[in-house]
């Protein structure tokens, strides 16, 4: 790892798992399944094994982190699983004085305004989170052939915490700075593309065999400042991971508008909300790049039928794409009943077994 030039991973047991195959456009022998926050809260496993120790803390505890990622694993026979822990992990690990508040999200105590807080931001080192090494070691060797994935925040999700200091609906700060001073914001989404690039090649040395980008909140963005202000921090994420070959998702909310420019970035495979059906975000995205995606998370608070209903409709509209990773539109919502979601992935195994 202290090599500059990643080398490419060796093939590793999860190399033809459905799951690779569809991210890299081949044949497969059922469209893979998996969801964004398919480990958390909706598990009541999750809440016993979580009872008393607060998210952060968990996030740092390798046989914790291996027992929660395993879980929707062993539950819901899911495709593949994502690796546990949360965006600000790196903030907290280079020394950000941050936590994650239950009910609310990551809350900053000092929110970066100016250039002088920048000096909040330093280089990650593997030793940093020498944790996440550990985990994913654990990981790999329990999950066989069911690949790992790896994440990290965008610099542009990652940004609009630090600067708004907690969640915000309107990114009021984090866009002042953006429009008022640029080259302040431009340095800002630099450094953190590079602790991002450096988060996720120690989970991609360490075995993960693919990575998803997560731009949440990028969808608060028109597509002329998403390219001049935020595509080249993101742009630097995926090419500094691009040499080791493993397949890279990139995913934002309501980012329908954004969708060709989110491929652009580098990404191998784009992640789509509901709001845009999946022939349509192909042709916005263009040939050459996998989709995932896109059932609305609410509709599993539907009856089995309109579940089933709204699924076969999500893979007819996917049915021509050169490669279709089955995923919910966002994240797995905490309420939701777990056994929709074991029925779901059952379903889209059954419906598009070759
Ligand atoms: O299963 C998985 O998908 C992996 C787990 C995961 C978590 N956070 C665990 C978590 C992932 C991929 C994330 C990423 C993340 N964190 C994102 C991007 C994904 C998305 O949903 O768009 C964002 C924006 C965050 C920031 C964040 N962290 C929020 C908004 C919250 C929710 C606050 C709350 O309590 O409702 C968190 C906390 C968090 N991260 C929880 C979990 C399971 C809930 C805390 C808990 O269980 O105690």
């Amino acid at each position: 790892s202290a090599n500059d030039a990643p080398r490419a991973q060796q093939p590793s047991a999860a190399y033809d798992s459905a799951f690779l195959k569809a991210c890299r456009r081949e044949p497969v022998p059922h469209t893979p399944v998996w969801f964004m926050r398919q480990a958390g809260r909706s598990l009541p496993e999750y809440r016993k094994v979580r009872e008393g120790t607060a998210m952060l803390e968990s996030c740092m505890r390798p046989e914790l982190v291996t027992e929660i990622t395993l879980q929707p694993v062993r539950r819901h026979g899911v495709d593949a699983a994502i690796y546990f822990s949360d965006i600000v992990v790196p903030l907290k690990a280079i020394g950000i004085d941050l936590d994650i508040k239950p009910g609310i999200g990551p809350v900053v105590e000092h929110p970066i305004r100016t250039r002088a807080d920048l000096a909040q931001l330093r280089d990650l080192t593997p030793e940093d989170v020498s944790y996440v090494t550990e985990a994913i070691g654990l990981l790999t060797r329990e999950l066989g052939a069911t690949p790992l994935i790896g994440f990290a925040g965008a610099p542009f999700t990652l940004a609009s915490y630090l600067v708004e200091g907690g969640p915000s609906r309107t990114y009021e700060n984090a866009k002042a700075m953006m429009y008022g001073d640029p080259e302040l914001w431009a340095d800002l989404l630099d450094r953190l593309a590079d602790i991002t690039a450096a988060f996720l090649k120690v989970q991609i040395e360490a075995g993960a065999s693919a990575v998803q980008l997560f731009d949440s909140w990028a969808g608060a963005l028109a597509p002329v400042d998403y390219r001049r202000s935020v595509l080249p921090a993101s742009a630097k994420v995926f090419e500094a991971v691009a040499g080791y070959g493993v397949p890279r998702i990139h995913f934002g909310v309501g980012t329908g508008e954004l969708l060709g420019l989110m491929g652009e970035a580098g990404a191998d495979v784009v992640g789509v909300d509901w709001r845009v059906p999946m022939d349509e975000a192909a042709r916005r995205i263009g040939p050459g790049k996998a989709l995932q995606g896109n059932l609305d998370p609410t509709v599993l608070f539907a009856p089995t039928e309109a579940v089933e209903a709204k699924t076969r409709e999500v893979l007819a509209s996917a049915q021509d794409l050169e490669g279709h990773i089955f995923n919910l539109g966002h994240g797995v919502m905490p309420s939701t009943d777990p056994d929709a979601l074991t029925r779901l992935v059952e379903h889209v195994h059954a419906l598009t077994a070759r």
